[in-house]
């Protein structure tokens, strides 16, 4: 999968990783070449991801960058029963979601090294949140701050008895994410091993995405986040090399349906990859999830779990998939652990467990039954 250097490209490379602070000027000497020559070379290899930008800083081994929604979730929760039209009393918590910082956050939880991209309004939510991500360790210089419109918001208000009322969500400063925001961050992008990327992105930037992964050794993995979405993928999905989504999300994408047992899970992830992706992961819930990878298929069931909250339980599997394919696990040793993750995940009340890493999985891995 890995753009295949020229000779000339990987003689400069070479040339860079000895001596990352070698001069365009010496480079050329040394090989014999125009200075000009060695420029466009290093052009290229900042496009197929070898070189992150100026002051040749290489790009790390086994980096994922997640690309994608940043929200600042409220939780209404009501004392007594409401009454509509009037002010009623309420136990309110606040927290960070969307599916790419979710993933982001768990991955650098898990060690992995992160980066994260997303849009966010030039307001205190805003700011608070990249300070969170940057306090963790994640890499978030390729952030966008916008004073268009203000960072995304999803409230929901619960009744007495938890159960939701009414859902609000202001998603509308990802319409300015642009394919542009992609070309900038793209040697970023394209010097990791993985780009994860969530369907809050609108269709254009999806699609550059999809289309300048063509031609760069990073893999691509995607998730849909809701059936709404989801459809913002071309139906051509060449390009995807990791896809995720739950059986509504694939019915939703490819206009057919599924049942939601193993085989119908097993199904819908032969058709995503009929429909281009290299690998595809269906989840189907407590039951777990078809697992599509490239010669075969396989179900895998979910730990069984102790369940208080469910909100994120997928977005920590698809972490701890990802965290694991970083360390060198093929697709289905590594979703098996994306099961363990989302099991933790449901019992407890963050959409991000707390105490979630590396040791903390291998503590429960007597978890699995088979
Ligand atoms: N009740 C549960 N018990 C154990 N594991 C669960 C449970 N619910 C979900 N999981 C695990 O999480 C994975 C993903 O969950 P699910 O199919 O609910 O994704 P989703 O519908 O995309 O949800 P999300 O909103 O979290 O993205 C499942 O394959 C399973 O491994
Ligand atoms: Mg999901």
């Amino acid at each position: 999968m890995t753009q295949p250097l020229a000779p000339q490209e990987a003689a400069v490379l070479a040339m860079i990783r000895n001596n990352p602070f070698v001069g365009q000027q010496e480079i050329a000497t040394a090989l014999g070449l125009a200075r000009s020559t060695v420029a466009a070379h290093i052009a290229q290899l900042m496009t197929k991801g070898h070189i992150l930008g100026r002051g040749y800083m290489l790009a790390s081994e086994a980096r994922a960058v997640c690309i994608g929604g940043a929200v600042l979730d409220r939780k209404y929760h009501a004392r007594g029963k409401i009454v509509l039209e009037t002010s009623n009393p309420v136990d309110s918590t606040r927290s960070l979601g969307g599916v790419a910082r979710n993933v982001a956050e768990n991955l650098a939880r898990l060690g992995s090294s992160t980066g994260f991209i997303s849009i966010i309004g030039d307001d205190d939510g805003g700011h608070a949140l990249l300070k969170y991500m940057r306090d963790i360790g994640i890499d978030v210089s390729q952030a966008v701050i916008t004073g268009e419109r203000p960072t995304a918001e999803y409230a929901a208000i619960l009744d007495a008895a938890g159960d939701l009322v009414l859902g609000i969500a202001d998603m509308s400063i990802f319409d300015l994410f642009q394919p542009e925001h992609i070309d900038r961050a793209w040697p970023h992008l394209a010097a990791a091993s993985w780009v994860f990327a969530d369907c809050n992105l609108s269709a254009d930037a999806l699609s550059a995405l999809i289309s300048r992964r063509k031609s760069a050794s990073c893999r691509l993995a995607i998730d849909a986040v809701s059936t709404h979405k989801v459809i913002r993928l071309p139906q051509d999905l060449n390009g995807i090399d990791l896809i995720f989504m739950n059986i509504d999300e694939a019915a939703a994408l490819l206009g057919r349906s599924w049942m939601p047992t193993p085989e119908g899970s097993a199904e819908a992830a032969l058709a995503l990859q009929q429909a281009g992706a290299a690998m595809a992961v269906v989840s189907a819930g407590a039951r777990g999830m078809a697992v599509a990878g490239i010669d075969k298929a396989t179900f895998i069931p979910a730990v069984k779990a102790q369940p208080v909250d469910m909100t994120g339980a997928g977005d920590a599997m698809i972490a701890a998939t990802l965290h694991r394919l970083l360390e060198g696990d093929d697709i289905f040793a590594a979703a098996r652990i994306g099961t363990l993750a989302a099991t933790l995940t449901t019992e407890c009340e963050t959409s991000v467990h707390p105490d979630l890493s590396a040791d903390f999985i291998d503590e429960h891995r007597h978890r699995f039954e088979i």
